[in-house]
């Protein structure tokens, strides 16, 4: 078996159901539903099953050294990271982590007017001062575009003692910033470029598709697989490539920020998505491509004017 199909989460998940263990911890269910016609109906008993905790042999997110440890180095590989961290507050958790990984009272930041509520929150979060920048905007759809090169270079210049840049690419429409450039400019200013990379987690497994930020010379990027790619809603990915973002302060914002009494489904699902993009994710965007130009083109015939 290839490294790309490899599961360390979900077969430590399985084989602890398969050994019929008796559970004398929690979660209080035990692994079976105690309402079994109601949520056992809706969800099935076997995720009632797969609810473990941090027990022996299911390692422990805030201090992995087993099967987190290696599902988290095989999503580094996959995604191009140096050091990749699940998640299981969503990108949310992964945005404030960075911030306060960065930033510490009274340090100034430089952050979009588009950005995510999240960050807003990791700024208050770190007592960081949040500068404003404004992304291109389009009067006729209503929504943010790209943020220029130029932007960067001016708000950096007028401040120069920001801590870092954050970028929001892609945005929510799809649309990215031009992050090579961007991040020649903020290594310029030794300062480490963060990317909210919520919607981008597939760019990497196609080539037609943009490039990911990690591999254009972002220094961090959250990634939401919960929502571009398979992971249950709140699993999400942070990555960080290099040494320009100091990870131990990170690491130390994940504790503060996540639970103690982690999900192993949504860590499962994270296991899973890794897997399925690194093993088929061209294939699967090749047809997603194929499927989104089909129906541009009957769009289009419909007359009313799409952009090219
Ligand atoms: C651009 C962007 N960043 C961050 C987030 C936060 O992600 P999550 O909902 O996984 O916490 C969102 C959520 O909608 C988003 O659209």
């Amino acid at each position: 078996m290839g490294d790309n199909q490899k599961t360390p989460i979900i077969d430590a998940v399985t084989k602890y159901i398969n050994d019929w263990t008796v559970r004398f911890h929690m979660p209080g269910h035990k692994g079976a539903p105690v309402m079994e016609e109601l949520i056992g109906r809706l969800i099935g008993n076997r995720a009632f099953a797969a609810d473990v905790t941090n027990v022996p042999g299911m390692d422990d997110l805030h201090q992995a050294q087993s099967v987190i440890k290696e599902a988290q180095e095989l999503a580094a590989g996959a995604f191009g990271a140096d050091h990749t961290y699940f998640l299981v507050n969503g990108s949310s958790c992964g945005l404030q982590a960075l911030i306060m990984g960065v930033c510490g009272p009274g340090d100034r930041i430089l952050v979009p007017r588009n950005m995510h509520r999240s960050i807003l929150s990791g700024i208050i979060l770190a007592g960081a001062v949040p500068i404003f920048y404004r992304p291109e905007y389009d009067r006729h759809f209503a929504i943010p575009l790209s943020t220029s090169p130029e932007t960067i270079e001016y708000y950096t210049s007028l401040h120069p003692d920001i801590k870092a840049v954050v970028l929001v690419s892609p945005t929510y429409h799809g649309i990215v910033s031009n992050i090579s450039a961007i991040s020649r400019i903020t290594h310029r200013m030794n300062i480490p470029l963060l990317v909210d990379e919520a919607h981008g987690p597939h760019l990497r497994f196609h080539e037609e598709l943009p490039r990911p930020s990690l591999d254009e010379g972002a220094d961090a990027a959250v990634q939401g697989t919960h929502k571009m790619l398979s992971a249950l809603t709140q699993a999400s990915m942070l990555h960080i490539k290099g040494n320009m973002v100091d990870r131990y302060r990170v690491e130390a914002a994940l504790r503060l920020l996540q639970s103690t009494s982690t999900s192993y489904l949504l860590l499962s699902s994270l296991d899973a998505a890794r897997a399925q993009m690194a093993s088929c994710g061209r294939e699967l965007l090749q047809e997603s491509l194929e499927l989104a130009l089909y129906l541009k083109k009957g769009i289009r015939a419909l007359g009313g004017g799409f952009p090219s």
